[in-house]
């Protein structure tokens, strides 16, 4: 629930593809948008995936990526939705199968009955994306009521640049249906 007078708040889970450093794009934008923004990294994605001092300094907020211990104070307050972008393979199946062994996707695993909007873009290789767990985690998600953005495989163009991720539409996608 947003707290009276206070924005609603984001949080940005972020995992360990290489499109992950752009990340910043999306905070900027959530913030044009009037979300108050606290980032969840994987540890992989938080150990030089993207440049965590620039995002605190842009969240206000400590990027987190471990559990607090019982002792400390939650440091977000409780999410009013959940924006997963980038979204490995990995994480994407491990949340399905509802697997929480870390606190982005203890985060995720929580959210569902939180009944907050979660929307995602994957960044998964096409290689990766026809293994039939993924497409199996899909469904389940979208069955959960988690909403997608289109397949991103993060390839690079013969040319050298890559497709654009399209960071704002993870935004889009947690407009009220
Ligand atoms: C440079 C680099 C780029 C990667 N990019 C991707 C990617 O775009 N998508 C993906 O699913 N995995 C990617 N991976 C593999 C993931 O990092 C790996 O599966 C990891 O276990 C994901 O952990 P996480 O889901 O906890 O963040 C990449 C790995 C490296 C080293």
């Amino acid at each position: 629930m947003t707290r009276q007078d206070e924005k609603p708040f984001l949080y940005v889970v972020v995992c360990a593809a290489g499109i992950a450093s752009g990340v910043g794009r999306l905070i900027t934008a959530a913030q044009e948008r009037a979300w108050e923004v606290g980032v969840i990294a994987t540890p992989l994605a938080a150990g030089g995936f993207f440049d965590t001092e620039a995002v605190a300094a842009r969240t206000g907020r400590p990027v987190r990526s471990a559990w607090r211990t019982p002792a400390d104070p939650r440091p977000f307050p409780p999410p009013d939705a959940v924006a997963v972008a980038p979204a490995t393979f990995n994480t994407v199946n491990k949340w399905a199968a509802g697997i929480a062994d870390t606190l982005a996707l203890g985060t995720l695993c929580e959210a569902t009955g939180l009944d907050i909007p979660v929307a995602v873009l994957p960044c998964v290789a096409d290689a990766l994306a026809a293994h039939p767990a993924y497409q199996d985690s899909l469904d389940r998600l979208r069955g959960m009521g988690v909403r997608f953005g289109e397949p991103y495989n993060g390839e690079v163009r013969p040319d050298g640049s890559r497709p654009d991720f399209a960071w704002e539409r993870v935004l889009d996608l947690l407009r009220p249906l």
